[in-house]
């Protein structure tokens, strides 16, 4: 064992001393900004100094200047040194990249003053709609979106996946007229994010977002090619969101407020998708009262049934989230956990200032072990959506509550 670590360390040393230190950078890549946590500012100085330029810290957060073919070493290498996933996020220019790192630093979150009413008060709403939610639906989801070779956000399966779930959606709401389902092309890349919005009845311009990421990935290299079923990561934050919109549409219901569901692109590499669209809507200055993030609902993996993520979202917002599982779920039992760093798109709209939440399926310490690789299958999840169903009456409970007409 300890052979090997030295023999995969001093390959990866080479590695990098070669491929990054001493080669010319190459002149067609796209140059990105970085922030990750500046806790790790000095380990990336060491390993890539020669080919990253700008560090630049506030408090907790640095934001550096990189180029696109460094990103998979720095995942590698962040994941091996300090046990985190990803652990930093790329934007596309400078001013995003500041942006985020003075939002974060100032905590200066205005439009997260917005009064929003945490009363509890629908309960048969709520019970009407709970008895809609079927666990079948989100497995057959979950099986079929796990289908796809990979939806990485350049393969063009990744694509694929997207116009495939942009039809699903279409097809449960094909008899309403106040919704609309369509596609968020993004720039730089061919991923597109899929939208489902419901105009609300009384007051559409106070909007709540629930949604994840739909892309997937698997190894450090040639993403684009490898297998990536992404089942618990995250088609089953997918098909989870997937279940309350065909509640919602069973039920006829009709909010208030306007409603969106959004399946993200593009989150896997850095939280590209759903920073683009909530930064759009913040500089559009758009109302958006609550943000739920559900990516990885289905792996129980800990004594506790759910865990609230403390860091990059609103407590006040995360306190609610809490009551309504006391009020409509009092046998899930619940937590606070954290990730340590911007883990997921709630993270995205935290920085543009919007209130945002992430119920998460385990404690960080038991996260499903095989997130990120073809073993991300829905029977290492246990095969079936059992504990998804928890999140999908959640989510339900919570935009009921959000946007009922009185
Ligand atoms: N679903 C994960 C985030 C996650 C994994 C949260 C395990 C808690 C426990 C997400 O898809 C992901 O992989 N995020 C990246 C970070 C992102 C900025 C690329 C990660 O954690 O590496
Ligand atoms: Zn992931």
């Amino acid at each position: 064992m300890l052979v090997r670590s030295i023999i995969v360390s001093f390959f990866l040393f080479a590695l990098v001393k070669t491929s990054y230190a001493e080669s010319p950078s190459p002149q067609t890549d796209q140059e990105l900004w970085v922030t990750f946590g500046s806790d790790i500012a000095p380990f990336l100085n060491e390993k890539f100094g020669a080919r990253i330029e700008s560090f630049k810290s506030f408090d907790e957060i640095t934001m550096a200047r990189v180029e696109e073919d460094m990103i998979p070493w720095m995942s590698l290498l962040i994941h091996r040194e300090f046990q985190r996933c990803g652990g930093f996020i790329v934007h596309d220019d400078f001013t995003s990249a500041q942006e985020s790192l003075l939002d974060y630093s100032s905590r200066d979150f205005a439009k997260s003053a917005i009064f929003v009413d945490y009363d509890i008060r629908q309960r048969r709403l709520v019970e009407r709609g709970f008895e809609k939610l079927q666990e079948e639906r989100i497995t057959q989801f979950i099986k079929t979106f796990s289908e796809f070779h990979n939806r990485y956000y350049t393969s063009e399966t990744g694509v694929q996946a997207m116009h495939w779930l942009k039809n699903e959606w279409e097809q449960i709401v094909a008899h309403r007229s106040d919704v609309d389902v369509y596609f968020w092309e993004h720039d730089n890349w061919p991923q597109p994010s899929v939208i489902l919005r419901i105009e609300g009845a009384v007051n559409p311009q106070e909007k709540i977002v629930v949604g994840g990421h739909a892309d997937s990935i698997a190894g450090w290299f040639g993403q684009s090619r490898s297998r990536a079923p992404g089942a618990d990561d995250n088609a089953s934050g997918i098909g989870t969101t997937t279940e309350i919109i065909r509640a919602i549409s069973e039920m006829n219901f009709r909010p208030a407020r306007t409603l969106y569901f959004m399946a993200y692109a593009a989150e896997e590499v850095g939280l590209r998708g759903s920073r683009e669209i909530a930064n759009q809507m913040a500089a559009e200055d758009k109302q958006i009262l609550g943000v739920l993030q559900l990516d990885m609902t289905n792996y129980n993996g800990s004594d506790w049934d759910m865990v609230m993520m403390s860091d990059f979202t609103n407590s006040e917002q995360n306190r609610f989230l809490g009551a309504l599982l006391d009020a409509y779920q009092p046998e899930v039992s619940w937590g606070y956990d954290r990730c340590g760093y911007a883990c997921s798109d709630h993270a995205s709209w935290h920085q543009a200032g919007f209130p945002a939440s992430m119920p998460f399926e385990t404690r960080t310490r038991e996260r499903n072990p095989h997130i990120h690789t073809a073993r991300d299958t829905i029977e290492r999840s246990g095969g079936s959506s059992h504990h998804a169903m928890n999140f999908a009456r959640l989510g339900l409970s919570y935009v009921l509550e959000l946007s009922a007409q009185d």
